[in-house]
């Protein structure tokens, strides 16, 4: 190992060999591509391939699973065409996600609907459209448990190489655990336990290695040179911002802005829109769950225009009054602000009635996702919301980018919030007219890489499956709200039946802080504090908490090393108590 190596997390398998995997997948394509389509050009670009050719900036290497992508071991519509085994070696097996593959799998590269794929002379038949070649049947049920990676011509239907289907229709948090090679780190020479999920969530390999793979071969400044590696950067961008619009199931890609997150996005609102349409006299209402990025921005508009902030109040339990929110609503109401999670508590506020009753008196209404996105389905047109916005690196995805939604007519109503480069039609001193959204809010060079980054954090986390997540944490909340009752002392501030992801406690007579860096010395990562959201701790007669959060990743095992954590901390008289 070099000293410019990465550290190998606890003398597992090396990571961060993106390079390796794309060249390995992108050579294994080719070389069944031209088998298939003996003449044609090179499916994907890959440099490290002497065989292939220039393929033209087109052919890129395509980090999405599409919609039509087989369910599992290549069993789809459409033709399928085994990998030999020879190819299979060709993939880098220690690599994070495939380094559990089983080469008794078989492996097919899947040409569904793609209008060029024929079968090679001579290779054996393809199977019946739902199951592979019996010839390459396993003999058991083969493990499978590597990601699938897509190959794409840039045009849907794309051409995925799938290695074993992933785990899709099956959940198993242990193999999510291994896909994420932070948590194999050491702290204090314990095995680190990451509870501190709603503060930011860690970074699969896909995602790390896709910013590799950016930065490595697409890197460019988007929409303005015409050269290939601006084609390919704005391709990856506007690709990931098509994943964003697919993720919430907003009805365009022009639904979209990025912003660096959740707090951008709030501001962007109040900023542009709310200048434009909230006047003194008018009011914003927002609840008394609100994160602090919920809040000020809302404050301080209210401040400039001479609107009125109303705040509506929550239940001994931590759910939103619903009754005495639309008390609050009326004639001048302009903007409802909510979040669907509470960071501090855990609530899943019903943000649909709230959009509902904004509409019955005629305001927009802003639905803050940070803490929803990572644990349930979204779908905006559902919803019925005017504007809804996470961030990325809670969703386990890159910090510093994030996402608006916002619907068309709420949009094209708002002026720019700022000035610059990429937002503009047209200059002269004298004038300047704006691009339509989402450009006109997206001024000067955007996070090109880490919007990448969020796309493949969308589709690993499609991939896992939102109601996989949904049910696994589900369950993990209660073992733990059951197992945190052993604690002597111990009292879960926010009870409401519908939860997601948080367990926010106090314990008598000790301090959240000293809590707090008690459970590092152990290796156990929660956060111990006001979590930007006093309001709401405030209405509970508390200033901090300590909150354990949860992740696709926790097992009931960590929950335990917390337990038993707090069991030992309370037990011995820890803090002198
Ligand atoms: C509910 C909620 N809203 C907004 C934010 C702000 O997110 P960011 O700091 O990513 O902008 C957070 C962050 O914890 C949050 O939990």
């Amino acid at each position: 190992m070099t000293t410019s190596d990465p550290p190998k997390p606890d003398g597992g398998a090396p990571v961060g060999v993106n390079s390796d995997l794309t060249a390995a997948i992108a050579r294994l394509a080719n070389e069944l591509w031209r088998a298939a389509s003996p003449g044609t050009a090179d499916l994907v670009r890959a440099a490290d391939d002497p065989a292939a050719g220039a393929s033209g900036a087109g052919n890129q290497l395509v980090d999405h699973v599409p919609a039509n992508a087989p369910l599992g071991g290549g069993a789809s519509a459409g033709t399928l065409l085994p990998v030999p085994p020879s190819a299979i070696a060709d993939l880098p097996l220690s690599f994070g996600g495939l380094a559990d593959v089983n080469l008794a799998t078989p492996y097919f590269l899947d040409l569904a609907g793609h209008p060029s794929a024929a079968w090679p002379a001579g290779a054996p038949a393809p199977g019946p459209a739902a199951a592979p070649p019996a010839a390459a049947q396993p003999a058991a049920a083969p493990v499978w448990s590597s990601d699938a990676y897509s190959l794409s011509l840039g045009e849907p239907p794309a051409v995925v190489l799938d290695t074993g289907g992933a785990r899709r229709g099956m959940f198993d948090p242990a193999q999510v655990k291994r896909d994420f090679p932070i948590l194999r780190e050491r702290v204090h020479g314990r095995p680190l336990v990451w509870l501190d999920n709603a503060a930011t969530t860690q970074k699969p390999t896909a995602v790390i290695d896709r910013l590799s793979y950016f930065y490595e071969h697409e890197s460019s400044n988007v929409h303005r040179a015409a050269h290939t590696l601006a084609a390919r950067a704005t391709d990856a961008y506007e690709g990931a911002r098509d994943k964003v619009r697919r993720f919430l199931n907003a009805p365009s890609s022009k639904n979209v802005v990025f912003a660096r997150g959740t707090t951008e996005a709030i501001n962007l609102v109040a900023k542009s829109w709310g200048k434009r349409h909230i006047g003194a006299g008018d009011e914003i209402v927002i609840s008394w769950l609100e994160h602090h990025a919920n809040i000020v921005p809302w404050q301080q508009l209210a401040a400039e225009t001479g609107a009125r902030l109303r705040v509506a109040p929550v239940d001994d339990r931590g759910q939103v009054r619903l009754d005495e929110f639309e008390k609050l609503l009326g004639p001048r109401t302009r903007l409802v602000s909510v979040s669907q999670v509470s960071n501090a508590l855990g609530t899943i506020v019903p943000v649909a009635d709230i959009v509902a009753m904004g509409h019955r008196h005629g305001a927009r209404v802003m639905v803050d996702g940070a803490q929803a996105v990572s644990h349930m389905a979204v779908d905006v047109q559902a919803l019925d919301c005017d504007f809804y916005c996470f961030s990325g690196h809670k969703i386990f995805g890159p910090t510093g980018i994030g996402a608006l939604y916002g619907k068309t007519e709420a949009l094209e109503e708002m002026p720019p919030w700022q000035g610059g480069g990429n937002m503009i039609s047209n200059v002269t001193f004298e004038k300047t007219t704006f691009n339509p959204p989402p450009g006109r809010f997206e001024a000067g060079t955007g996070n090109i890489a880490d919007a990448v980054g969020l796309g493949a954090a969308l589709d690993y986390v499609t991939e896992l499956g939102l109601p996989n997540i949904g049910r696994h944490e589900h369950e993990l909340l209660d073992y733990g709200t059951r197992e945190l009752g052993q604690v002597p002392g111990l009292r879960i501030i926010g009870t409401a039946p519908d939860k997601a992801g948080v367990l926010s406690f106090v314990i008598d007579g000790l301090r959240t802080e000293d809590l707090g860096h008690a459970l590092d010395q152990e290796g156990i990562a929660v956060r111990a504090g006001h979590h930007c959201a006093q309001p709401i701790l405030r209405r509970f007669g508390l200033e901090s908490t300590v909150r354990a959060s949860l992740a696709p990743y926790n097992t009931c095992e960590d929950i335990d090393a917390l337990v038993q954590a707090l069991l030992r901390l309370t037990g011995a008289g820890a803090f002198g108590r």
